[in-house]
């Protein structure tokens, strides 16, 4: 049983292969208490952990200190306003005006697999694979019942958490807050570590040490965002790849977050997940219920390596639903930075062509193919085939393209609306704004209200319809700027507060009925480089395109942050010409190959213009990306050595989950005169195992090449890389 209830401690337990985590329920009024988290216990009696037989001790036996036993309990579920001072997990107003709640326990079930949450994307599993407990609550006094939901997959020690709310009153309650999840524990020096970033630099580690109060990552951006991410771990001072405690916690949510640690006066840690709660207050009328998206809890008591192991192992088995998921995708080539947005159907064709020659399997057609559209600057939401670039239509592209021997991918922004475009002048009221307020423009367009249904249904049809005009077999599905004018016409003064919510539901209902009308499309999603690459998108789309950043040397930092938590399958990797157009940097054609290797694999370039010395490689590189990609794909991936550490180079390695199989990548960024050879430990291998290393010939235990290490491959100049392949013997 991976949970369990002792109906005379009442307490329950979710056990995974190597973690625990306990609740306590107080036998007095009902307080929902949190345990223990952390490596996995036996079944014994930890209650003592609440330290509820300490001053203050429980309300019903120490009243006059009531006040003082909500600011210090360790709760699953913090309510609000009534002495806990931490952060809550919930916030109301209601008909009074009072912002007050308690959840207090009522009763639990249990069940095999894992219910789905309406509406909102979420980890999957059968009845073999996990549990769910469903803790319930109430606030008798507001009218709320409360669900706590934990699933748990044991196989990948991972806890999901997700939340629902019923109006069981009279009145309508506005919900003003509504965390996903909550988790108090003791401070145990552990620092804070987070992804950050921007616009081509996105997802970034950084380590910091918690102190007393609130910290935090977030966005108020309508979308998960390149400056934050929806990713927090608490990670022991010492801990390191391979050794320490480390709790990670990831937003299955692509729109406002809020992901928080506070220390509080006696050196608690409380951690919150949850959507942002600035500017979200949700009417919830009598009988109705508000689902809260999940949030995923791993806890690895051997580093941070494990942690990445884990994530990327439940999304790859429990949260990627496309067909793609366990299949290589087309090596495709996209034209944005080959032609930005002077292209027509003879460059396309002739890309197609040399393409096809090189072994590419798909060519993109990126921004650019509709309306007016030659420049960023109009024809957003009119998504109809500019004739004058593509004479003869899409189906004819698309056919000639397929007559080269390529499939075909198209690119769209389906969620914009360019103020000079057909659509914002029939339909002005589509925009999100305010009244009296010209909206701001960012890249010169706006957003539409996606909270209108029939807006959810013109967007719909547009990208549909253009589908099924022809062949085609890859959607880039992109999203280029952030939501502000917080306003709908459609939405009533009450519930402009649900605005940012219901524009993410309506993103995930538009990407649910894609997938579901083309089942066999591959879909990856964008915003302006990686600023929705969460595993929200990642439950309709296989891959998300990582970063407009393609220079190599910033993508090792780029593609590190992201792996820490994300499957490489799902990193959008593409080799793209030099000098690279944002950073100017020039790195060989080789060394761009080997990074994008770690991701999905494409090109983004002009085929026809680059040198003949460099498009002689494009063969070679698609050969090693269909040798490579099985292993890349479904493999353990361990972080070796960090540019971003040592400042000089980079390692990396797949290992095949049977052992009998690895690919190491190195990137020495800085070259250096008269030094040593450096040494790698290579690691995720099995000691007993004899490896044959393909590059040298030569052969070792895995013991030999994790332990004694090996030489890095000696490289010369800036920038230079090398792969290193293992075969068991
Ligand atoms: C975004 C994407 C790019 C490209 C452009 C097109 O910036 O990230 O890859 O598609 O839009 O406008």
């Amino acid at each position: 049983m991976k949970i369990t209830y002792q109906e005379e401690k009442r307490i329950f337990k979710l056990d995974t292969a190597h973690t625990s985590y306990i609740i306590g329920i107080t036998d007095d009024e009902g307080f929902i208490g949190h345990v223990y988290y952390g490596a996995y216990i036996r079944d014994e009696d930890v209650t003592y952990l609440l330290r509820t037989g300490e001053r203050p001790l429980v309300p019903s036996v120490n009243n006059r200190e009531r006040g003082a036993f909500y600011d210090t309990f360790p709760c699953e579920y913090p309510g609000n306003g009534l002495g806990d001072y931490r952060e809550s997990a919930v916030a109301i107003l209601d008909q009074n005006g009072n912002t007050a709640v308690q959840p207090l326990y009522t009763g639990y079930r249990i069940c095999d697999g894992k219910p789905e949450i309406p509406g909102l994307p979420a980890t999957f599993g059968t009845e073999k694979e996990c549990q769910t407990l469903e803790i319930t609550a109430e606030d008798a006094v507001c009218g709320l019942a409360f669900s706590l939901y934990y699933t748990v997959f044991a196989d990948v020690d991972v806890i999901t958490r997700s939340v629902r709310i019923r109006n069981t009153g009279k009145a309508p309650v506005y919900l003003t807050k509504v965390m996903s999840a909550a988790l108090d524990m003791d401070a145990e020096d552990y620092q804070m570590l987070t992804l950050c970033g921007s616009w081509a630099r996105e997802r970034v580690a950084e380590r910091r040490p918690i102190g007393h109060g609130r910290q935090s990552v977030g966005s108020t951006r309508g979308e998960s965002s390149h400056q934050e991410h929806p990713f927090l771990a608490l990670v022991n001072k010492h801990a390191t790849e391979d050794a320490g405690s480390v709790y990670g916690f990831h937003f299955v949510y692509s729109g406002n977050f809020l992901a928080q640690v506070e220390k509080n006066q006696y050196d608690s840690l409380r951690v919150v997940m949850g959507i942002h709660p600035q500017d979200f207050k949700w009417k919830l009328n009598p009988n109705e219920t508000f689902c809260a998206p999940e949030a995923v809890l791993t806890y690895s008591g051997s580093g941070l390596g494990t942690m990445t192991r884990n994530l990327h192992d439940l999304y790859r088995k429990h949260l990627i639903r496309s067909p793609y998921r366990n299949q290589k995708r087309p090596v495709l080539i996209n034209n944005w930075e080959a032609t930005y947005f002077d292209f027509d159907t003879k460059k396309l064709l002739a890309i197609a062509r040399e393409a096809k020659r090189c072994g590419i399997e798909m060519l993109v057609m990126d921004d650019g193919w509709f309306g007016r559209r030659n420049n960023d600057d109009c024809s957003l939401g009119d998504w109809t085939v500019n004739e004058e670039k593509l004479p003869g239509g899409l189906k004819h592209l698309v056919d000639e393209v397929n007559r080269i021997g390529l499939k075909f991918g198209i690119w769209f922004e389906p969620e914009m609306i360019s103020p000079d475009s057909e659509l914002y002048r029939a339909h002005p009221d589509w925009a999100i704004a305010l009244p009296e307020r010209e909206p701001v423009r960012s890249r010169n367009q706006y957003v539409l209200d996606l909270s209108r249904p029939e807006v959810v249904d013109y967007v719909y049809e547009a990208v549909a319809s253009v589908l099924r005009s022809a062949n085609v077999e890859y959607v880039k599905w992109d999203m280029n700027r952030q939501l502000t004018d917080l306003g709908s016409v459609y939405l009533g003064a009450e519930r402009q507060g649900e605005l940012l919510h219901r524009y993410v539901l309506a993103v995930y209902e538009l990407q649910e009925r894609l997938t579901r009308e083309f089942p066999n499309l591959l879909l990856e999603n964008c915003s302006g480089g990686g600023a929705r690459f969460d595993p929200g998108m990642l439950y309709y789309s296989p891959q998300i395109w990582c970063s407009d950043d393609t220079d190599a040397v910033e993508r090792l930092r780029i593609q590190e942050g992201t792996a820490m938590i994300y499957p490489l399958s799902a990193m959008g990797a593409h080799v793209s010409d030099c000098p690279n157009h944002i950073t100017g940097r020039v790195t060989p054609f080789a060394t761009r190959g080997n990074v994008a290797l770690a991701g999905t694999f494409g090109y983004e370039l002009d085929i026809t213009k680059i040198s003949e010395e460099e498009r002689a490689q494009i063969p070679e590189q698609v050969a090693l990306y269909h040798k490579y990609h099985d292993l890349i794909r479904e493999g353990d991936y361990y972080r070796i050595a960090s540019y971003s550490v040592n400042r000089e180079y980079d390692c990396w390695g797949v290992v095949a989950k049977d052992r009998s199989e690895a690919l190491y990548t190195c990137v020495q960024v800085t070259a250096r005169p008269n030094v040593h050879s450096r040494k790698l430990r290579l690691a995720g291998l099995s000691p007993e195992k004899r490896y044959l290393v393909e590059e040298s010939g030569t052969t070792a235990y895995g013991d030999t090449l994790m332990e004694a290490g090996i030489l890095m491959p000696e490289l010369r100049g800036d920038y230079a890389s090398a792969l290193i392949h293992l075969k068991e013997v």
